[in-house]
């Protein structure tokens, strides 16, 4: 495991875009894992502000983003499609047949989370997956408590999930109850693993998602485990670790 300490939100953001940006440089062809959540937008924002710089080309580059809710259609407001195309794919020059989601709105369950598999099995697995923590732990939609061994799936959130996530939504809204994300394994199957943090609100989790014992109960500390996981956190979200 690398850890990288960045003394701001901005410069872990700088780091993590420059290591994603190393990936699609020596591999154009790259696959990449994305996720959504407050963390990675200053990331999504660095890799625009290089791509119009001409310093980035997407064009062959496929991804695979971790979760949707369930029950939002791609172009509802607060769908994660509508995040990412917002934050980043609308501003780069990624080809749009090579960015891929869970369809929240089947009702093929089942169908929908191996057909999810398939495809990225089908595209030689994701080179790096970049990730953030939930403050239960959290990564994708894999809530404390999720086996280990499961690939894409169909989850309830916890209220404290649906609370943490409230604020992408308008008052009175509700949150969805339940998404599709990919599994722990699935996200084990990653080449490499970039996991972002920031804010002190975090400094617990990290802590013991990353020096913890290994257990469902902190999804993250699965990625302990991992051969090529390279965390990218700033101070504060490193605090708790830095006492130790
Ligand atoms: C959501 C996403 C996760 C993300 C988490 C943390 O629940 N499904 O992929 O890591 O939020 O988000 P934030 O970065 O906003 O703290």
């Amino acid at each position: 495991m690398k850890i990288y300490q960045a003394d701001s939100y901005l410069s872990m953001c700088r780091k993590a875009a420059n290591i994603i940006s190393a990936q699609v440089i020596l591999y154009p062809r790259s696959v990449l894992g994305l996720a959504t959540g407050s963390t990675p937008l200053g990331i999504y924002r660095q890799l625009i502000e290089w791509y119009r710089k001409g310093d980035l080309d997407f064009t062959e580059v496929t991804t695979f983003n971790l979760d949707e809710y369930a029950g939002l259609s791609p172009d509802h407001p607060q769908s994660y499609r509508a995040f990412m195309n917002e934050n980043l794919f609308d501003q780069i020059n990624i080809n749009r047949v090579q960015i891929n989601f869970p369809d929240g709105t089947t009702e093929q369950i089942q169908a929908e989370c191996s057909r999810y598999d398939d495809l990225i099995r089908s595209k030689g697995g994701i080179d790096m997956q970049l990730l953030g923590l939930g403050h239960n732990g959290h990564i994708g939609f894999n809530e404390p408590g999720i086996a280990f061994e499961k690939e894409t799936h169909y989850v309830q959130l916890s209220e404290s999930t649906r609370q943490a996530n409230a604020r992408f939504f308008s008052e009175g809204e509700s949150v969805p109850d339940h998404a599709f994300t990919m599994g722990i394994k699935a996200i084990m199957q990653a080449k490499k693993i970039l996991l972002a943090v920031s804010g002190s609100s975090k400094a617990t989790i990290l802590k013991r998602a990353l020096t913890g014992p290994v257990l469902p109960e902190v999804p993250g500390s699965i990625l302990q485990l991992h051969p090529d996981l390279t965390v990218v956190a700033d101070t504060d979200a490193l605090s708790e670790l830095l006492k130790a």
